[in-house]
């Protein structure tokens, strides 16, 4: 893994956020499954609760970017054929590691997995360290009821 270049277009990319409120600007870069590298960066707003965290619009572009077909019924996005997060780096404005928020870890889940690997200062670790017990796709499709 690039970690050098997944890291410098998560600083590039924490440029170009919006975060007037706060002042914390954020940059995220994910390397997918299929071999490309996207991005997200932080959103603000006036209405503050409506902030979205740079991880947001990574997991957004991860969607809207994907070239494979998908089957938009199925409920388990690791058992498909559509791309996934396979290493993640999440800085702030001054180019240095960010760990996700919880909420953000969870998302992170869903679009790679527990062994989704996150930059950190002291090198890349897994989610599922992050994130241990997670609640996942998996607790969904055996615990509901039936319809
Ligand atoms: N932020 C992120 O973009 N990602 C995180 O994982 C933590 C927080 C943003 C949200 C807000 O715009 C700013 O950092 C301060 O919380």
């Amino acid at each position: 893994m690039d970690w050098a270049a997944l890291r410098a277009a998560a600083t590039d990319v924490a440029g170009r956020a919006y975060a007037p409120y706060s002042g914390l600007r954020v940059g995220a870069a994910g390397q997918t499954t299929d071999g490309r590298i996207i991005v997200g960066c932080n959103v603000e707003n006036a209405s503050f609760g409506l902030t979205l965290c740079a991880e947001c619009g990574l997991v957004s572009a991860l969607h809207a970017t994907d070239p494979t077909a998908t089957d938009p019924t199925a409920t388990d996005p690791t058992a498909t054929d559509s791309a996934q997060l396979q290493a993640v780096a999440v800085v702030a404005g001054d180019g240095e590691p960010l760990l996700p928020c919880g909420r953000c870890r969870q998302l992170l889940m869903e679009a790679g997995g527990p062994h989704l690997l996150l930059d950190t200062a002291d090198g890349p670790v897994e989610l599922s360290v992050l994130l241990p017990a997670a609640f996942t796709t998996t607790d969904l499709s055996e615990r509901r009821e039936p319809r």
